[in-house]
């Protein structure tokens, strides 16, 4: 910190008009006073189409705790994107996400990170983190749903001899499925950790939740266990319904939000006054995605509801929540644009 502040006072003697902070960045490019940033230290292939991004945050990170998740802002030709990952490293570890190629972000991320980029980031945020007090756990996973409980099972598996985790990974074939080798190995090193590897390609079908047959061979004392589960929409949908009638324990994290089936109405002519854009937007369609869509430079976060740094004031015109279908508006409000559609005209102070 001296050595900064004193490079600082040097650079306002000599760099007025520019700020020292311009200077500053061009001798460590995380020093920024507005926006927290990361140096990207390593990027490692896991599959086909993903990759784990390791990165050192600069000043303003939090040490994250196991199972949390991150919002990282890429830019992609001038504008920058922000989406939400979870950590994949274990607690007290240099923090990394995995990220899984699938849409705009998520392809850029795993196609063109290299060693020495600079990303733009948040602090950890999430309650899907381990038991305050041991317990045994099941693990239900799918795809890249499995980074969150990476992170605890290299945070607990290790450390503690009283672990006792088993884990159910449900994934198409060897080749796809995420930390394959580490976690084989983990299972093999470590007694009271078990690796049910489900793929789907082999055994014909999917994992199926719908009843407890599938648990009940995979994980026999399944009913005694604190469950967590991260995957697809409708894997977390089906493991939630079997929770509910078994009255069981399941923490749930989604990568997307639950809406209400049907909610969308007839939308409306979607107005972003201030960028001068205006787009025809079907009532399924969210005002964050119209505006991305118009070439809008909309804030957001986790696209989930659940951070709300997607918030644009109204104007005019009513917006429907795609939650639970609930329409609402009021001239001055702050709409949740991810998770908002059009229901009519709607004027957006953006
Ligand atoms: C708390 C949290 C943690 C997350 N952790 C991870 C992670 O560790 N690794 C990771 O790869 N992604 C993770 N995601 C998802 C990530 O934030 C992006 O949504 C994802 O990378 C797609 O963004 P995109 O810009 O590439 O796709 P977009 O261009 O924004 O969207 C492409 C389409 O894919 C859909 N989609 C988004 N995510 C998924 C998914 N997981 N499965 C199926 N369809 C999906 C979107 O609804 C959309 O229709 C996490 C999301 C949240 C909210
Ligand atoms: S982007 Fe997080 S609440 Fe909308």
């Amino acid at each position: 910190m001296v050595r900064l502040r004193v490079l600082s006072r040097l650079a306002s003697a000599f760099t007025t008009p520019f700020s020292p902070q311009d200077f500053l960045r061009l001798v460590d490019p995380l020093s920024s006073a507005r926006q927290l940033r990361a140096l990207v230290t390593a990027v490692e292939p896991e599959t086909a189409d993903s990759v784990t991004i390791r990165f050192r945050p600069g000043k303003g990170w939090n040490p994250h705790e196991a199972g949390q998740w991150a919002r990282i802002g890429v830019e992609i030709d001038g504008v920058r994107h922000w989406r939400s990952y979870s950590l994949s490293t274990g607690a007290g570890q240099d923090p990394a996400i995995t990220v899984t190629a699938m849409g705009t972000v998520s392809t850029a991320l795993v196609r063109n990170t290299k060693v020495g980029d600079v990303l733009f980031l948040a602090p950890p945020e999430g309650d899907f983190v381990l038991p305050e007090h041991p317990r045994p756990l099941l693990m239900l996973t799918a795809g890249s749903g499995l980074t969150p409980v990476m992170s605890m099972i290299r945070t607990l598996v290790p450390r503690r001899p009283d672990a006792d985790v088993v884990l159910v990974h449900s994934s198409p074939c060897p080749e796809e499925a995420l930390f394959a080798e580490e976690l084989a190995e983990l299972a093999d090193q470590f007694p009271g950790f078990r690796l049910v590897q489900w793929f789907t390609g082999e055994r014909g079908r999917r994992l199926d939740l719908t009843t407890t047959s599938d648990l009940d061979a995979a994980c026999p004392d399944w009913r005694d266990r604190a469950a967590y589960a991260c995957g697809p929409a409708d894997f977390l949908d089906a493991a939630e319904a079997l929770w509910d009638r078994e009255e069981g324990e399941l923490r749930v994290e989604r990568f997307s939000p639950v809406l209400l089936p049907g909610a969308g109405g007839e939308g409306g002519r979607v107005t972003f006054e201030r960028s001068d854009q205006e787009v025809e937007a079907d009532g399924s369609t969210t005002l964050l995605e119209a505006g991305e869509a118009a070439g809008v430079v909309m804030p957001s976060g986790c696209r989930m509801g659940i951070c709300r740094s997607c918030l644009v004031p109204l104007r005019a015109g009513q917006v429907r929540d795609l939650r639970t279908g609930e329409v609402h508006g009021e001239p001055g409000e702050l709409v949740q644009t991810c998770i908002s559609a059009a229901a009519g005209p709607v004027n957006l102070d953006i």
